[in-house]
């Protein structure tokens, strides 16, 4: 096999998401290992998880720099002193400049709670209830400049119940993204996917 690709996760918060990455790069064979955990809050519970299983962590706190470009400059500088290869967003809860996202443009994921485009932004499962949608799910994406934009590589849909409220809709939402986003990230650590002028590829076809 070739070497194993090196990830960087970024968090801000709790972590699951991370946590199911660092599962799965724990198994046999996964083309991915983690090199990094960074997050910009020093409390992310996310981050004791990581320390736990022997993976380095490091806090760049956004307070201390006045503009979000120095913020950047000095996460990019820690992701590139561990050689990330890859970038993963976990929950990671800041807006990122376009240069940071030029940098790891094709090289960078996130993972979105909604059947993008449907619902960008914050309160998802919320808003899912509000519109009476019948069906919600949750996205893995290449990041662009544009918020929960960038192309789209896997969804995974879950049936909204009469029943649910937020709690009953994100769990079920959650246990979803704990499956798709360490899928996607083994076939971009395989190269099975491929980003090409915003376009996703999957094992040399055009995706979506
Ligand atoms: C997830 O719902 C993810 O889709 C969104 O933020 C939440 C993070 O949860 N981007 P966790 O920190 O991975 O548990």
């Amino acid at each position: 096999m070739d070497r194993k690709k090196t990830v960087a996760i970024l968090i801000s918060g709790r972590g699951s998401n991370m946590q199911a990455i660092i599962n799965d790069s724990q198994t046999d064979n996964c083309p991915y290992q983690v090199c990094l955990v960074l997050s910009n809050r020093p409390d992310a519970e996310g981050l004791k998880f990581a320390q736990a299983s022997g993976i380095a962590t490091a806090v760049v706190a956004h307070q201390d720099y006045p503009e979000r470009e120095q913020f950047d400059r000095a996460m990019q500088a820690i992701i590139e002193a561990h050689q990330a290869d890859l970038v993963v967003l976990a929950g990671f809860m800041r807006i990122l400049s376009a240069e940071f996202v030029q940098t790891f443009n094709g090289r960078m994921l996130n993972i979105h709670p909604s059947l993008l485009p449907k619902f960008k932004g914050l309160h998802t499962h919320q808003r899912a209830l509000q519109d009476g949608e019948t069906e919600h799910g949750a996205t893995v994406h290449f990041v662009s400049p544009e918020l929960d934009s960038g192309a789209i590589i896997l969804q995974a849909k879950v049936p909204v119940l009469p029943t649910d409220d937020v709690d009953s809709l994100s769990n079920r939402v959650l246990a979803q993204e704990h499956i798709i986003y360490p899928k996607a990230l083994r076939w971009l650590a395989q190269q099975r996917v491929t980003l090409r002028d915003n376009q996703v590829y999957l094992d040399g076809q055009p995706k979506m």
